[in-house]
C-alpha cells in the first residue's frame, strides 16, 4: 500500500504534493501508528480508556511532555522506555501530527 502510494506520487497522480512531501506524510503516519494500540487510532482513545487520547492535544503541550518521558524529568510507568526511541525531530513530526487530528 505506502510503495503504490509512493509510486502514484512519483508519478505525479497525487496533486498538490510532491513525491517528497507524500513520503515524508507517509512516514509521520507510521511513526504515529505505533501509538494506536494504547493511545487509539489516530489518537483517538477508546471510551473508558486509562490511557489518554492524543488527538487534538495541543502541539507545544504533547512535545514538551515527550521531550520530558525521554529525559526523565516526568516519572511514567510505560512513556519514559518509548519516548527514548524517538529523536527530537521525531517527537515534534507527533506533536504536529496528533496536534492535527480531530478529537
Ligand atoms: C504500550 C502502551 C503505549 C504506547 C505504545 C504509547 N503510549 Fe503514550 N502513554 C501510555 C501511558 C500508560 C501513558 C501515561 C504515562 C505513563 O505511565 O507512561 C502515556 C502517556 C502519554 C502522553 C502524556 C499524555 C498527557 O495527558 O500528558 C503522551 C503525550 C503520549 N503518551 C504520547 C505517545 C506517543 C506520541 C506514542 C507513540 C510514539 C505513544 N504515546 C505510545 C502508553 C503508551
Amino acid at each position: 500500500m505506502i510503495m503504490r502510494w509512493i509510486a502514484l506520487a512519483a508519478a505525479g497522480l497525487l496533486p498538490g504534493l510532491t513525491a517528497a512531501q507524500d513520503a515524508q506524510a507517509l512516514h509521520v503516519a507510521s511513526l504515529a501508528a505505533t501509538c494506536a494500540n494504547c493511545h487509539g487510532t489516530q489518537g483517538r482513545a477508546v471510551d473508558g480508556s486509562v490511557v489518554p487520547g492524543l488527538a487534538g492535544m495541543p502541539r507545544d503541550y504533547m512535545s514538551t511532555q515527550l521531550k520530558a518521558f525521554k529525559s526523565g524529568g516526568r516519572p511514567a510507568t510505560i512513556m519514559h522506555q518509548l519516548s527514548k526511541g524517538y529523536s527530537d525531530a521525531q517527537i515534534e513530526q507527533l506533536a504536529t501530527y496528533f496536534s492535527a487530528q480531530k478529537k
